[in-house]
């Protein structure tokens, strides 16, 4: 009898480095395997699950629809898409929302609006300034977006109209934004980046992208995928800094775990008209159920507090870890978006000595460690994830 491993090998694309573990449930921050092992999960699903595992209310909300009615295209009108639009909009800036699947189909959604309301208000300027270090995606704008041949090299040609500038450097987007041989409509950027390692532009800069779109009739696009839904100690990790964007894309978080991608497009912005975008499946009716229960749970609970008030209590114990000499460097990020940067390059083991201890980390490269829990992670869990991330650092560093 073949293993999953080998049936997996056997059937499904080649696409991504699993860990060698089979997971089966989840409950909370905790997740079963196969073998009987249960894990402190400070992934989260790639900050996914918010609420943890089969949160009841979010089961109850999504098994309720299904129940009800599951399905039936943007054909006809439910109810279920204009409660969740009404919360995200409550929950960010006024404006209009464009309902999909995931966070490449948000952003994907959001270059379409950039391009077309250059068309109209721009006299065609189509050019959309990124970030070094972005991650967008995967479909082909989102990797001419993302700008990184890591992830784009195999499928050239991508499609164009994308600069990429250093990030942190407001004068290189200032030149961008001034260069009229290659006129820019857009800024585009995540307000902490996440795949890059968990990188915080910083408010003042964010402050600095919006005054510098106004100045230059640009579009300010802000990527929200992963930093949104309270995990960085607000709603959305640009209202700190106060600088509110004209177009801001959500997943990930939206649904608690079920596909939901979202576009909110200011009035300034709102440009797309019918047929000119669309997704068969872009506002189920059980997704955007699942998502109305997230903004419920997170918006009565006052989760984005506890995101940041748990947020810090992590981030000091990793810190004390510095302390007792094992191989951290830094700590990156806001509340419980976290990049632990090492002083060698061990993260990857890292990750293998903590599934040993019993809890899922998650590596990006070979120097940090993404930590992105769910917001409900208890002060207790958040103690023994940092014991047993010591267990993983002190092993991993000792076999390094
Ligand atoms: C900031 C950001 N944008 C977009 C994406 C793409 O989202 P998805 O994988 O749902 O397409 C990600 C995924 O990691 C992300 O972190």
């Amino acid at each position: 009898m073949p293993s999953l491993a080998e049936r997996e090998g056997a059937l499904l694309c080649d696409t991504y480095r699993r860990l060698p573990i089979t997971l089966v449930s989840g409950e909370g921050c905790w997740v079963q395997a196969e073998d009987g092992r249960r894990l402190l999960d400070l992934v989260g699903g790639i900050a996914v699950n918010v609420l943890g595992h089969c949160h009841p209310e979010v089961v109850e909300a999504a098994g309720r629809q299904l129940r009800r009615l599951m399905h039936t295209s943007n054909l006809y009108h439910t109810g279920e898409p204009v409660e969740l639009a009404a919360r995200l909009v409550r929950s960010a800036f006024p404006g209009r929302v464009f309902l999909c699947n995931s966070g490449a189909e948000a952003n994907e959604a959001a270059i379409k609006i950039a391009r077309k309301w250059g068309q109209l208000h721009r006299g065609g300027a189509h050019t959309i300034v990124t970030l070094e270090g972005a991650f967008h995606g995967r479909t082909l704008g989102t990797l001419a977006a993302t700008g990184n041949p890591h992830y784009s090299a195999p499928f050239q040609p991508l499609p164009n109209g994308f600069l990429q500038v250093p990030r942190g450097d407001l004068g290189a987007v200032e030149a961008a934004l001034r260069d009229r041989s290659r006129p820019v409509v857009a800024v585009m950027a995540e307000p902490i980046q996440g795949e890059s390692g968990v990188h915080p532009l910083g408010d003042q800069y964010l402050r600095g992208l919006r005054e510098l779109c106004d100045r230059h009739e640009a579009l300010l696009i802000l990527d929200e995928v992963q930093s949104g839904m309270a995990r960085t100690g607000s709603w959305w990790a640009h209202q700190p800094a106060g600088a509110v964007p004209d177009v801001m894309t959500a997943a990930k978080g939206l649904g608690g775990g079920l596909p939901l991608g979202a576009v909110l497009v200011a009035g300034r912005a709102d440009v797309l008209e019918a047929g000119d975008h669309g997704s068969t499946f872009g506002g189920n009716p059980v997704a955007c159920a699942a998502g109305s229960a997230v903004f419920e749970v997170i918006g009565r609970d006052r989760l984005w507090e506890r995101a940041a008030t748990v947020g810090d209590q992590l981030r000091e114990g990793i810190l004390g870890l510095a302390q007792r000499g094992l191989p951290v460097s830094e700590v990156r990020g806001r509340g419980l978006l976290l990049g632990v940067g090492l002083d060698r390059p061990i993260a990857p083991l890292v990750v293998q000595e903590a599934l040993a201890q019993g809890v899922l980390l998650n590596a990006i490269g070979d120097r940090t460690i993404r930590l992105a829990p769910p917001l409900v992670i208890s002060d207790d869990e958040v103690e023994l994830a940092v014991a047993r991330l010591a267990g993983a650092l002190e092993r991993a560093g000792t076999a390094s």
